[in-house]
């Protein structure tokens, strides 16, 4: 995460409620930022002369300080080794912490000169609770490489005095006795004992690797420690033991007697959870709290579901947030389409909608188009037959624990290393094809902003380096594993889905092994092997799809109810205008056949007629279909009874054209657009909440309002349902009763000349005067009364043109 201001101590106390300034803080700074050599999304302070105060002095953490100069060629060969480091020990944090200074920088000059720097790059060590005056201890000679300088810190930590750093778990070695009484004074489930020579760092390194995790303590016991030693049968050393209360004890199995792995066994023990962080949560209650049935998954596969709805969300919401896509969005947009169209390893239907609208979006020749006519093209408005992408998200392998977590972001990851993947297999042209696709789609439209500029940090500092279809496929992986190594223990990390190294040991052993000394390496082969086969298409899962048939039937239906309404909505201007006509010229009108006339004057009737028709007989289907959309099959809905006798208001709606009452309410109600859907399954859960605890509900929704999303803090709200960005607050929605939203959800669709614009106005007051009644039945009384005054005026003329005839004809000698 990003930070530049604030002792490592501090942090995580300010962190939620500081965030926003935080990002503010950042962003005002981050030009500065960027002219040195290293970025906020390394995870190192960042000096500047404001707070290197509060930094150094009085801190609860040791702090290391490297100062370079940002033109000097030794510091910036060795910055990708402190870059590294900072990855490495990112879990010491609370204990010690990186930070940098740019003494390059004009106004860092007296900084670096008041801690008495001559030569870069110095380092710096600074004890906890270090004073004012406190120019800190040059690291002489200091090690190029992250063991050695990771040596050097424990080495250093290990010199404190009173004050010892209080985050900092103790190093020394354990005695028989401490382990004896150890659980009498510690309440703690698992104490790990690494058995190691006095020279090895692996022990203490293993202690800082756990010291933010409950439930678990771990102590070094050196192989002179003889009773221990024999007690528990060690032979080899290093190697690590669980020990329990009475003496019980079993070994750690791991595939590789070294830090990292036992590090990443340790962390994964049952009870032990990150400090702070909720535990993981069991299926029943996951279900309750996301909402959404959970869907049970396997861990090491790919679904199809997660690619579809990332290709939803991020087709139909996040584009969508643009209304007018020009530039370099549109430029974005037209080379993620052609991406996708060209790897994307979708059914057919939805590449025939890829297809689809990458000709379109070719064909267009302005430089700039909007989204309303871009949804077109996604809904198929046009009605291409065997063509469509399925509406709504249903995550499956990217759910979350709380309906904040994973989601899209994850879905956004997958469809990335989909991509790469398949690019390799079967054999792109240009290397960089895909990721330059998907770095603009991340920099136009994605809707985490901070999360963007993280990316986009990362891609323009190396991506050039990718020089061919696999190393496209490890450029991401390894910069994905950066970002999980960033985010481990953050506010966005699910409790269920801890962030790992990925592929995780267990995943593919052959991926991991150790260097010759000791540290954990990748390799590199292994990997290249494993990522191709992992997201490969072939493999990838269509559990929870939802049928091919039914999203056709749905969007057809959808399209003719929209036709429908389309008709309803020119029948009634039709019928103002005669109105109107009425009015102006009363006498001279002949209403029977002026009827006639309009109605041949409409071609597409019958055609609409048999579309219609068709539809009835599917409609059963199609309300069952929209019933289950987003997997909502098994929960009782309150709109589901609406929904399912669809067919039948249809009916009668269109048997009966001109009658607009309650039914022809009913009609608008199903017609499943994005906005209705969403707004439903809002409401749907909204409802369902308030039954269960609506006190509760509230007072959740007020401190998520207060507090900032902490992730997604800039622009992106994953919301609660569907993980949607930018859709009306929960809370408003919520105050809204079944009469307005039918209200609302009518306006949207009855939004004629005639009736549009005023009634939008004056909705307010019209539906208090009118409890009951909808704008379309007011319309109709003024037509009515229009009609029957004209009437009234007819007869008037006429009897009085008579009497005056008359008078004429008596008047005749
Ligand atoms: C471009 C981008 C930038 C982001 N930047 C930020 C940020 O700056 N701050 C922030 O808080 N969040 C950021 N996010 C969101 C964050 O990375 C996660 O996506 C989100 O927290 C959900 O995490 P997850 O547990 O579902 O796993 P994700 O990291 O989303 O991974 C999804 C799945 O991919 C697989 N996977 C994991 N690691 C790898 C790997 N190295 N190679 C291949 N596959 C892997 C796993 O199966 C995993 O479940 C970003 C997301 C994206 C797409
Ligand atoms: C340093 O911090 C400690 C505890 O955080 C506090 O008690 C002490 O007063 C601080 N000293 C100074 C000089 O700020
Ligand atoms: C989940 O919610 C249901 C009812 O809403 C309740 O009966 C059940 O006990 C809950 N389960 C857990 C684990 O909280
Ligand atoms: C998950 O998938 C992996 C790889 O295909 C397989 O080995 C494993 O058995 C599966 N697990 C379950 C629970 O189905």
């Amino acid at each position: 995460m990003a930070r530049r201001y604030g002792r490592a101590t501090s942090r995580f106390a300010l962190y939620p409620s500081t965030f926003a300034v935080w990002l503010c803080f950042c962003l005002l700074f981050a030009s500065a930022a960027e002219a040195g050599l290293y970025t906020s999304s390394d995870q190192i302070l960042l000096l500047t002369p404001e707070n290197v105060e509060s930094v150094l002095v009085n801190s609860t953490a040791a702090i290391v300080v490297e100062f370079y100069a940002s033109w000097c060629g030794h510091c910036i060969a060795f910055s990708p080794v402190y870059r590294s480091l900072a990855e490495d020990i990112k879990e010491w944090k609370p204990a010690v912490d990186l930070a940098a200074i740019d003494c390059a920088a004009e106004e860092n000059r007296k900084v670096c000169t008041s801690y008495g720097i001559r030569g870069y790059p110095s380092i710096k060590f600074f004890h906890a609770y270090s004073k004012a005056d406190s120019t800190g201890q040059t690291f002489r000679d200091f090690p190029r490489d992250v063991r050695g300088l990771r040596h050097r810190i424990i080495d250093k930590l290990e010199t404190h005095e009173e004050p010892w750093p209080p985050a900092c778990p103790p190093l020394e070695p354990a005695s028989q006795a401490e382990i004896d009484s150890f659980f009498e004074t510690n309440n703690v489930q698992h104490l790990a004992l690494v058995f190691e020579e006095a020279k090895s760092y692996i022990g203490r390194e293993l202690t800082l690797d756990l010291l933010q995790f409950d439930n678990i303590a771990v102590r070094r016991v050196l192989n002179t420690e003889e009773s221990l030693v024999t007690k528990l049968g060690v032979t080899e050393f290093p190697s690590c033991y669980l020990y329990y209360p009475r003496g019980n004890f079993t070994r750690l199995k791991v595939n590789v007697e070294a830090r990292a792995f036992y590090s990443y066994a340790l962390q994964r023990l049952p009870g032990v959870v990150r400090s702070g962080k909720p535990a993981p949560v069991t299926i029943d209650v996951l279900t309750n709290n996301t909402g959404d049935p959970w869907r049970p998954f396997n861990r090491s596969r790919v679904y199809m579901a997660d690619l579809e709805s990332t290709l939803h969300y991020s087709l139909r919401v996040e584009v969508a947030a643009h209304t007018v896509i020009k530039g370099k969005a549109l430029v974005s947009l037209k080379k993620y389409i052609a991406v996708l169209v060209k790897y994307f390893p979708g059914r057919p239907m939805v590449m025939n909608l890829l297809k689809s609208a990458k000709s379109w979006l070719e064909s267009q020749v302005g430089d700039e188009i909007s989204y309303e006519a871009f949804k077109e093209i996604l809904d198929n408005s046009a009605q291409s037959p065997d063509t469509a992408l399925p509406e709504g998200v249903r995550w499956v392998g990217c759910q979350g624990s709380q309906p904040h977590l994973r989601r899209y972001p994850c879905g956004v990851w997958t469809l990335f290393h989909v991509l790469t993947v398949q690019a390799k297999n079967v054999g792109g042209s240009d290397p960089q094809e895909v990721l330059s696709a998907m770095r603009n789609y991340v920099h136009s439209f994605f809707g985490c902003r901070e999360c963007a500029e993280h990316f986009e940090n990362m891609a323009s500092e190396s991506v050039a380096e990718v020089d061919t279809l696999q190393s496209a496929v490890m450029w991401l992986w390894s910069r994905h594993n950066r970002v999980n190594n960033r985010l481990a223990g953050a506010l966005s990390e699910d409790p269920n889905f801890p962030k790992i190294q990925w592929p995780s040991p267990e995943m593919c052993p052959t991926c991991h092994m150790v260097k010759a000394n000791g540290d954990h390496k990748w390799n590199l082969e292994k990997v290249l092997s494993f990522l191709p086969f992992y997201f490969s298409s072939d493999r990838i899962l269509t559990d929870y799809l939802e049928d091919e048939s039914q999203i056709l039937t749905r969007q057809r239906e959808k399209h003719a109810s929209r036709q429908l309404a389309l008709e309803t909505e020119k029948r009634l201007e039709r019928k103002a205008r005669e109105a109107l006509d009425l009015m102006m010229h009363p006498v001279t009108s002949q209403p029977t056949v002026q009827e006639e006339e309009e109605e041949q004057e409409e071609g597409e009737e019958p055609q609409d007629e048999a579309v219609a028709d068709e539809e009835e007989e599917g409609g059963e289907g199609a309300a069952a279909a929209a019933d289950e959309m987003g997997g909502k099959t098994s929960e009782p809905n309150p709109w589901a009874k609406s929904e399912m006798d669809v067919g039948q208001s249809r009916r009668q709606a269109h048997r009966k054209p001109s009658i607009v009452g309650m039914r022809m309410r009913d009609v608008q109600e199903d017609i499943v657009d994005l906005d209705s859907f969403v707004n439903q399954h809002y409401k749907a859960k909204a409802l369902r909440l308030s039954a269960s605890s609506r006190v509760k509900q509230r007072t959740l929704q007020r401190k998520e309002e207060q507090e900032p999303r902490p992730v997604f803090g800039l622009g992106m709200e994953l919301d609660a349902g569907l993980g949607m960005v930018g859709l009306q607050p929960m809370e408003t929605d919520f105050e809204l009763n079944v009469g307005q939203q039918r209200k609302q959800l009518q306006k949207r669709e009855l939004t004629g000349r005639y009736f549009g614009e005023e009634l939008n106005h004056r909705g307010r007051w019209m539906s208090a005067l009118s409890i009951g009644f909808s704008k379309v039945d007011i319309s109709l009384c003024v037509i009515l009364y229009f009609l029957s005054s004209m009437c009234l005026l007819a007869m008037y003329i006429f009897f009085k043109n008579r009497l005056r005839l008359r008078r004429v004809k008596m008047s005749l000698p």
